[in-house]
């Protein structure tokens, strides 16, 4: 008979269940509404069943088969399954786990893995039944999974490709070795098809014990007492932490230290994301239970909810580090209100977009083991270990040193595992008991903590000349960015610098404004601010196209920016500016659709590669030779699915001539290699001229005449530094170069006979694919995000709750909605990137809803301003859950 861990802790009438797990016979004692995912992964240790967002059902992580049937776990009590018989993928033969396996990684279906392994069950039971599906009959059919990372399309390849094998055929090959250029297999693949590769919470350290949080109900409230005498006295609760318990400094942020990882008695609660008292308990429920119990008393204050009252004289303050004014940027040049008074065309209006959830599938983890040196080894899944590492001391009062900090490659992140969450609680409850800590957020706790997508309001005037050039823009920006500042500030930053997105706008006056209010905090979130402003620029363009009786792809490419031409921020572009060439990409498809009567949308969007404006970026590589004829390959970014280590193998390969195998990616601390968060499109363009410089030497011995086996225990460094570029309104060496470089799209968006998405052609300059499958997948899985965010995403929130935390009213989009996507590589080289390369994580997205935007005018004549344009039939014919309006404060 098998028990839940700390047994002694373990309260309530337990039921002995009998059943079959993997064809072996089980009996445990649970708890009769204990969830079957919790017995499964706490008890039985079955880590391939991932938890995403249970109790919801909605997400697909937690699928197993029960009696041949696929059910998630989380909606089923452990007492159902008395008599039944339940098999997971370790129980799956090792042929057919190699099937699938292979498949995933020969389709390059998957990028984080959160997913995967619960789709590769459903798609065993799905393909043992013998019929032959369709990819829209697949789509279907995977509609209870939820992959934020791939788009949905190389998974229905991977389907095809099971569906095959298991006919008869053969898997193509996997390509195994290669250096850039080769669509070399994801490194990790197949461990994380299978749901062997461990994520935070997979992880079980002897003796742990489990966390919960205690969050403010309240977006503002004064916090008047901290009670946690009921907390304390249950039975296997170890230590409640509150401000009280904190020794070094309370205060972290990325740019500002103005986020207390636990509010104090006395102070104010700032978001209902914020931090009062967290529990370290022996079982996670009995930590929950515990967090319930800690009474904190509020005195409610009146939240300051629109930021443009936020920045009035008189409002209440909202953050004590910082007034309600966050940031300004202006670029300004030549005479906008000469110029729009002597253009041809002028078009006005305010464009509006919505704040949205990153959604991720693996919700925030930490796990804090204290080690017998005295050390503490943080496992974290952020975005940013060192910076994780540097913020964690600082609370614990120790020196960086005493704190050991691990990746463990996360579960999507897309710059909403920027901000610590649950990174300092964690390593404080471990200091204060002297025992493992691992903390896991569910849904609820990870939606309200982590900074979202800015909602902006955007007020444009732009004038061209009869021939339907561009002569002058006047925009106005005013961005949320909620209770605290995490990067908000530069978001906005880069929202104002690419405003006027890939085009040459000769006179131009741009302010953008980030304003602290009691909202959700908002920060990174894939496209950083490009996203919005290019809906609002694409939007002018379209209405431009008409006033000067031109077709929308032709007034793009009299504008779009060429080698030489002056990019917004007053930058001069003297290379890699691939935008025209990707207009010309889509030229046939685009003029095909118009041909066939269709409505057409069309978009081009240009993002930076790297943070930029004046900040001073690293890469730092080592190269460890080891005994064994493996190399570690230490970088500080974080792979987040993106396939970074992949990449990073692959400059490996390329300069060394060794084999891919032998290269093993680590990151953590035990070298200085940390170089800030992986944000912005900037972890190849850093990390993988690191790994050229640190190969180079390595090859040079290699070079000289020794073996690897003479190399065992050398280190190999490498960096790369950026610290060329120049902050909004600086020259540096006589110029303004705001960014290293750019990615440039132009996006088709076809609509079918009702108006809904047919068909997306989305052409991309990325310098140099390094690996063409994966950089294709990039793609696909951001034009997925890009179509949720143009037509059915929102997180609205009422008071400064947001009023939904389920995953389908969030509107992120099933397979069965995904449109036919066609993605052309367009390589135009980066000299300034590894082997010609640029950023592409974000690009993918920045144009999308500027095309669907552009094909529902085509389709029936409304220019629609806002987002999600819900009110489209393209929308409408996407069945997803909907948040009524009368639920929200706001239309955002
Ligand atoms: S469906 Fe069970 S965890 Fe999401
Ligand atoms: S690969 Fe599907 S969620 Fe990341």
């Amino acid at each position: 008979m098998t028990g839940l861990p700390n047994e002694p802790y373990r309260t309530g009438a337990m039921t002995t269940i009998n059943f079959r797990l993997n064809g072996e016979a089980r009996q445990i004692d649970a708890l009769p509404d204990e969830p079957l995912i919790d017995v499964l992964r706490d008890v039985l240790k079955i880590k391939s069943v991932k938890a995403g967002c249970g109790p919801q059902r909605e997400c697909g992580v937690c699928v197993a088969l029960i009696d041949g049937t696929p059910r998630v776990t989380c909606g089923v009590r452990v007492s159902l399954v008395q008599g039944r018989s339940i098999v997971t993928l370790e129980g799956v033969s090792d042929n057919e786990r190699k099937l699938y396996a292979d498949a995933f990684q020969a389709a390059a279906g998957l990028q984080c893995g959160f997913c995967t392994p619960g789709l590769v069950l459903r798609i065993k039971w799905l393909t043992d039944q013998g019929h032959t599906l369709s990819r829209a009959e697949i789509a279907r059919a995977i509609d209870g999974h939820l992959c934020r990372c791939t788009g949905y399309v190389k998974i229905i390849d991977a389907v095809e490709l099971i569906q095959a094998a298991k006919a008869g055929g053969a898997l193509p090959t996997m390509i195994e070795d290669g250096g850039v250029g080769h669509s070399l297999k994801r490194y990790q693949g197949g461990e994380l098809a299978l749901g062997v590769r461990r994520f935070v919470a997979d992880i079980d350290v002897p003796g742990m014990l489990h966390g919960a949080v205690v969050l403010s109900p309240h977006a503002r409230a004064r916090v008047i007492r901290i009670d946690t005498t009921k907390a304390l006295a249950v039975p296997g609760v170890a230590a409640v932490a509150t401000a009280r318990d904190v020794p070094g400094d309370r205060w972290v942020g990325q740019i500002y230290s103005d986020w207390p990882c636990f509010v104090a008695e006395g102070e104010e609660v700032r978001y209902v994301g914020d931090v009062v008292a967290a529990v370290a308990a022996e079982t996670p429920r009995i930590a929950r239970e515990a967090a319930a119990l800690v009474e904190v008393t509020y005195e409610k204050l009146t939240p300051v909810l629109d930021p443009a009252e936020a920045i009035r004289p008189g409002a209440p303050r909202v953050n004590p580090r910082h007034e309600n004014l966050l940031s300004v940027t202006r670029y300004a040049r030549g005479d906008v209100e000469a110029a729009l008074d002597a253009s041809a065309h002028v078009v006005s209006g305010v464009w509006a977009t919505q704040r949205i959830e990153h959604l991720f599938l693996e919700p925030e983890a930490a796990l804090a083991v204290p080690l017998p040196d005295g050390r503490l080894h943080l496992y974290s899944q952020s975005q940013g270990i060192f910076e994780d590492r540097r913020q964690v001391a600082s609370v614990l009062g120790e020196p960086e040193a005493r704190i050991f900090v691990e990746l463990v490659p996360n579960g999507g992140g897309f710059g909403g595992k920027e901000d610590m969450t649950i990174q300092a609680q964690t390593a404080l409850l471990a200091r204060m008991t002297g025992r493992p800590v691992r903390f896991v957020l569910n849904r609820e706790e990870s939606i309200r903590m982590h900074p979202k997508r800015h909602p902006l309001t955007m007020d444009y005037t732009v004038g061209c000349d009869e021939d339907g050039r561009l002569t002058a823009a006047r925009i106005k920006i005013l961005g949320d960015s909620g209770a605290y500042a995490s990067v908000g500030g530069k978001v906005i930053e880069r929202a104002a610098g690419h405003a006027c997105g890939p085009y040459r706008m000769p006179a131009l006056a741009i302010e953008g404004i980030a304003a602290y209010t009691n909202n959700p905090p908002c920060g990174a979130m894939r496209g950083f601010g490009a996203n919005q402003t290019s809906f609002a620029i694409e939007g002018c363009l379209d209405l431009l196209a008409a006033k000067a009786g031109l077709d929308r792809w032709e007034i793009r490419f009299r504008n779009v920016l060429h080698v030489g031409d002056m990019f917004s921020t007053g930058q001069i572009l003297e290379k890699s500016v691939g935008i025209e060439q990707t207009l010309l990409a889509v030229k046939p498809a685009y003029d095909a659709a118009r041909a066939e009567g269709r409505a057409v949308g069309i978009a081009c969007g240009i993002k930076n590669s790297g943070i930029g404006n004046g900040a001073i970026e690293y890469g730092r590589c080592r190269l460890v030779a080891r005994q064994d004829g493996t190399i570690d390959l230490h970088t500080g970014f974080t792979e987040m699915g993106q396939g970074l280590l992949t990449i990073l193998i692959q400059c490996a390969v390329e300069v060394t001539g060794l084999p891919a195998g032998i290269f093993r990616p680590q990151v953590n601390s035990l070298f200085e290699v940390g170089s800030g968060h992986t944000t912005g499109s900037r972890a190849t363009l850093l990390a993988g001229p690191s790994v050229v410089d640190a190969a180079r030497k390595l090859r040079a011995d290699l070079d000289s005449g020794l073996g690897l086996a003479d190399l065992a225990g050398r280190i190999y460094a490498g960096e790369y530094r950026i610290d060329d570029t120049t902050a909004p309104g600086e020259m540096k060496n006589g110029k303004i170069k705001t960014h290293t470089t750019f990615g440039f799209a132009t996006q088709v968006v076809v609509l079918d006979e009702s108006g809904a998405v047919q068909r997306v052609i989305a052409a991309h300059d990325v310098g140099r694919a390094l690996n063409p499958q994966q950089c294709e997948a990039q793609i696909e899985g951001a034009v997925h995000m890009g179509l949720g965010y143009a037509l059915t995403e929102e997180l609205p929130c009422k008071d400064g709750m947001p009023v939904t935390f389920k995953l389908r009213e969030i509107g992120v989009l099933r397979a069965q909605h995904m449109p036919e996507v066609r993605v052309i590589l367009v390589e135009d080289p980066e000299p300034e990137g590894p082997f010609g390369a640029k950023g592409v994580g974000e690009i993918g997205l920045v144009p999308t809803a500027g095309a669907v935007a552009s094909a529902l005018e085509a389709f029936d004549g409304v220019r629609r301003t806002r987002l999600p344009m819900k009110d489209s039939p393209a929308a409408r014919a996407i069945n997803l859950g909907r948040i009524p309006d009368a639920d929200r404060d706001q239309w955002h």
